[in-house]
């Protein structure tokens, strides 16, 4: 079964020049379903046959200063969206609005990757991580179709830190957000390298991965979506 790894650049590269060179580097086929998730700027102009954003507003369009709509990025030929990302939750960003971003993506038939795992610590046992993404869950969720959404369960103590989840805890994980939520699709994210990518795509319940760092230097990537 094909794996769904998804590319999270986040603010890099810093020159479109740059961006472009970085996605002509990666494969454009290999064993995985590969997704490049560009900083917005570049997306137009980034050639790559899966192509997602990191972040929308809820609304298609109007007196929305700075904002970028679900239907542009439809225009765009954008399939994916992460949405809830905690580096947004971190300046602001509320389950609520999640909730509505999710909605209108749906609409214009995006697929949402929502990224959940907000205000877990290294120290916390699988209860009290299932009690945080309960809370956010149920709200994000709320009067949404969830088949058509991919959750990202990302720990936020394993964002860019070098410190990976156990693979074994995230496939629980990922069995109790299948099991409650409706959900299909669950992936990892968390200091995904590509000497411990393998570990998480040979759990029964995780479908992939959400790469930050690695992402960014093509042997590691290219090595990760042909596990
Ligand atoms: P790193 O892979 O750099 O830890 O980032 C993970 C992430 O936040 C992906 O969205």
């Amino acid at each position: 079964m094909k794996k769904l790894i998804v590319a999270n650049w986040k603010l890099n590269p810093t020159t479109l020049k740059d961006a472009q060179k970085l996605a002509a580097s990666i494969k454009r086929t290999a064993k995985n379903t590969a997704v490049l998730c560009p900083p917005a700027v570049y997306l137009s102009a980034i050639k790559y046959p899966n192509l997602g954003a990191q972040d929308c507003f809820w609304q298609e369009r109007g007196a929305f200063t700075g904002q970028i709509s679900p239907l542009q990025l439809k225009n765009l030929k954008v399939k994916y969206c992460i949405v809830g990302h905690s580096e947004r939750r971190t300046v602001g960003e509320t389950d609520g609005q999640i909730n509505f971003k999710l909605r209108t993506l749906l609409e214009h038939k995006i697929i949402p990757i929502l990224c959940v795992g907000y205000g877990t610590t290294v120290e916390q046992d699988d209860l009290e991580v299932t009690d945080v993404l309960r809370g956010q869950l149920e709200i994000d969720l709320q009067g949404v179709d969830a088949a058509p959404v991919v959750v990202a369960y990302e720990p936020v103590w394993a964002i860019g830190t070098g410190q990976n989840a156990m693979p074994e805890h995230a496939e629980k994980i990922a069995i109790f957000i299948k099991n409650r939520y409706n959900i299909k699709k669950v992936l990892y994210g968390g200091s995904v390298t590509n000497a411990n990518a393998a570990q998480f795509l040979e759990q029964r319940n995780i479908d992939g991965l959400l790469v930050g760092g690695a992402s960014l230097v093509p042997l590691y990537f290219n090595q990760i979506i042909s596990i």
